[in-house]
């Protein structure tokens, strides 16, 4: 059974093609390498053996999206992750994002909906939720005004894409809501590659712990949490990208309960900057230099998920640990040159 992996070259997106592979689906890659290395593919290839097919396309050109599903009539499933995903940018470029992040989309789904199978998974993520009320974050929390275009792409993608549903009940599709992807394949063949200066905190930990930068800036230990700096939710990539099989699974298997359903996939469990410092420290054995810094715009206090419908309805938990992931990434920094 085929399966296209769009952005499948990407960091969350090249751990879910191994684990898919790892299973016995065939995958078909779309990316643009606007934000991704061709080397991934050799990457993925040596840790399955089995090379994915590849196209480079851009998919804001709306023709070649529908050439390519004339194509590939047989894809049983889409795991769409192609999108721009640097909050930041996303402030100075909201064109920029809207147009890649959501007419990607909607010309991805006017062809999954005409497809003979259509199951459709979507990168969303915890960003929906901006500073939740309750914590830990459930599902139904409300979504809130985002913090970033890039956010608010998620909001949107997801309105969309519930939309459609709505009028498309052969199309089944879920959003996966993402708390804070860490850490890297144990073969160090793949992992996360930021283009430029990292804007998240463990690739800008392991390149600060490779000499690569000078120092890495806490940004902020006077908010109102047990040590003073921020609480995320910090998964394994590989835990991550299991969920994506097991989602996909669930559409094909058809044991989705509504066309549409929204999953949180984290560990249940929040970390604070300082403690992932210190995991990365023992992990690592390197001693990492750090300084206090003013506070980030648009940083959320506390982010963590409560997974139980995850676990309950996907039969899915992330079994990785942070030390796992703190060893995993920086394996992989010592693998780049
Ligand atoms: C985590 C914590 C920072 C860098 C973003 C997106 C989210 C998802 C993950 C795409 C915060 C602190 C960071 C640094 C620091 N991206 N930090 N020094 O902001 O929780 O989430 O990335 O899907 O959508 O919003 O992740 O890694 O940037 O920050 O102190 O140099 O680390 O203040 O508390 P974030 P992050």
């Amino acid at each position: 059974m085929k399966v296209l992996v769009t952005g499948g070259l990407g960091f969350i997106g090249s751990h879910t093609v191994v684990e898919l592979q790892n299973v016995g689906y065939d995958v078909v890659i779309i990316d643009d390498l606007s934000n991704s290395s061709i080397k991934v593919l050799e990457g993925i290839t040596s840790i399955t053996g089995k090379s994915p097919e590849f196209e480079k396309l851009d998919l804001k050109e709306k023709q070649d999206v529908k050439t390519f599903f004339n194509k590939h009539k047989d894809i049983v499933g889409v795991i769409h992750f192609a999108a721009s995903k640097a909050v930041g940018e996303s402030v100075e470029k909201p064109l920029m994002y809207y147009e890649n992040n959501l007419n990607t989309l909607i010309y991805m789904l006017k062809e999954v909906v005409n497809l003979d199978v259509s199951n459709f998974i979507f990168s969303s993520s915890c960003t929906v939720y901006g500073q939740a009320d309750e914590l830990p974050i459930l599902e139904s929390a409300p979504v809130k005004e985002a913090e970033s275009p890039y956010g608010n792409t998620k909001q949107i993608g997801e309105e969309i894409i519930r939309d459609v549903a709505k009028v498309e009940p052969k199309l089944k599709a879920i959003s996966l809501r993402y708390f804070n992807p860490v850490g890297a394949h144990e073969s160090a063949k793949i992992g996360e590659l930021p283009l430029g200066v990292p804007q998240n905190l463990v690739p800008f930990i392991t390149q600060t712990a490779a000499g690569l930068r000078k120092e890495l800036s806490v940004f902020g230990d006077d908010y109102p949490t047990p040590d003073g700096t921020c609480i995320r939710d910090y998964i394994h990539v590989v835990d991550l990208a299991k969920a994506h099989v097991v989602a996909l699974q669930r559409l094909i298997e058809a044991r989705n309960e509504t066309n549409y359903e929204v999953f949180n996939i984290g560990t249940g469990k929040g970390s604070s900057v300082l403690e992932v410092i210190k995991a990365f420290e023992k992990a690592s054995g390197e001693k990492l230099n750090f300084k206090i810094a003013p506070r980030r715009m648009g940083d959320v206090v506390q982010a963590f998920a409560d997974t139980s419908k995850s676990n309950r309805e996907l039969g899915w938990k992330a079994e990785l640990t942070m030390e796992d992931a703190m060893r995993s990434a920086w394996l992989w920094q010592t693998t780049l040159d």
